[in-house]
């Protein structure tokens, strides 16, 4: 595949008149060397906010061997991209029964989730061997709920055990389990380390309730990047507040740390090129929205870095909402995206830091959701790990800004 310089080379060699997704190989690769490097543990890429075989390839090659799966078809996928050394973890605390067995049995997987009893029974069936000889090597995560007050998507409601009925789960699983974790979620872009350091004073309360022996903590996804109007602390502050409140654990000495970042790996990979299809005031009708790569935006009222590519717009920036392609009043995207104010129909825009469920949420509704897909090597909008942002000091307070 030719890489391009940047979106502006691309519509130059183009026109598209569908989306274009823009690939950006260098800067996946930093996000995971980062982590490789300095997260105080080992990282699990979560390949539910980008399973683009593409990107598996470059954070692979970055040197990340471990993928956090939520569904047999990612367990499928990322074995069948990345082959027998990567290491599958099946975090989905509510998984089918064949699932499990296929995981098992046919892909090698040995970690598993779960936040209830029948979970934990559901793993040792599925897992039996034809004798009905129960397994030996299964790696079990309960996930602990916990807050998430600091997170702009909390992922507090539909998984995890309650603190106060945490210990016979643990000592449940630690009675079937070679190694036994606990694992947590603090929501998605978490906006302070403090949201770990309060997730880890729970699992310590859980371990002493349960007088078990834990093997792995996993501090979970939720490490985030940077958005309008989402500038959070660097993330070396994360790592930093994890490995001081992890370590002072009760936890056996040769307990491992894990995390599964998603978002924090994969947004900066892809950005898209749109295009104006119509103007009304300040509503742009562009082409991709809610039911592809802008559902968040749609759903969640994200806010994404947009650009115009159109050089000659000179008009001071304005506040723009966004409809999209389909038929479907609910395909809006209120922003605001501040573009220049003179931007036409035909004008093409660049929206930024699309790498995280963004590019991943795309369908076919109404017979949109295709287009290009090419490598560009200039820089993405916002990074996390160029090196060059101002350092924040680091606010162990800060709030959601939502
Ligand atoms: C179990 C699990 N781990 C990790 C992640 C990744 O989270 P994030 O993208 O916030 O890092 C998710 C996302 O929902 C998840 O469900």
């Amino acid at each position: 595949m030719s890489i391009h310089q940047d979106a502006p080379a691309v519509v130059r060699a183009f026109s598209p008149t569908e989306p274009v997704i823009l690939n950006r190989p260098q800067a996946a690769a930093r996000a995971a060397r980062f982590f490789v490097e300095k997260f105080p543990g080992k990282s699990l890429y979560a390949v539910k906010a980008n399973p683009s075989p593409d990107l598996l390839a470059v954070l692979w090659d970055a040197g990340v061997t471990h993928y956090d799966t939520a569904s047999i078809a990612e367990v499928r996928l990322v074995r069948e991209a990345l082959g027998p050394d990567a290491v599958l973890c099946f975090m989905h605390p509510v998984k089918p029964v064949a699932a499990i067995h296929e995981a098992y049995h046919i892909h090698g997987v040995r970690t598993f989730s779960l936040d209830s009893h029948e979970e934990l029974e559901k793993i040792v069936e599925a897992t039996r061997d034809r004798d009905g000889n129960d397994a030996t090597d299964l790696s079990l995560c309960v996930r602990l709920r916990v807050s998430s007050e600091y997170s702009e998507l909390s992922l507090a409601s539909k998984f995890g055990v309650d603190l106060a009925d945490a210990a016979p789960l643990l000592q449940a699983t630690r009675q079937v389990a070679d190694c036994l974790g606990i694992c947590f979620h603090v929501g998605s872009q978490a906006m302070s380390p403090f949201a770990y350091v309060q997730a880890l004073e729970r699992v310590r309360a859980a371990i002493v309730d349960a007088s078990v022996t834990v093997d792995i903590i996993d501090v979970g996804g939720g490490f985030p990047s940077i958005y309008p109007g989402m500038e959070p602390a660097p993330m070396e502050d994360y790592f930093a507040s994890i490995h001081r409140a992890a370590e002072s654990l009760p936890v056996s000495y040769s307990s491992e740390l894990w995390c599964e970042p998603g978002r924090a790996l994969s947004a900066e990979f892809n950005s898209m090129i749109v295009q104006v299809e119509k103007r009304r005031g300040n509503e742009l009708f562009i082409n991709e929205g809610a039911y592809g790569a802008l559902y968040d935006a749609a759903h969640v009222d994200w806010r994404f870095p947009v650009r115009c590519l159109n050089e000659t717009r000179e008009g001071a920036a304005e506040e723009f909402a966004f409809y999209g392609p389909t038929c479907d009043d609910a395909d809006y995207m209120e922003g605001p995206f501040r573009l220049p104010a003179d931007i036409q129909p035909g004008d093409y825009i660049e929206i930024g830091m699309l790498g995280a469920y963004g590019a991943a949420m795309r369908t076919r509704f109404n017979g949109f959701g295709t287009g290009l897909s090419v490598d560009v090597s200039d820089e993405p909008m916002n990074s996390q790990y160029r090196g060059d942002r101002v350092h924040p000091r680091a606010k162990d307070n800060v709030v959601s800004l939502r």
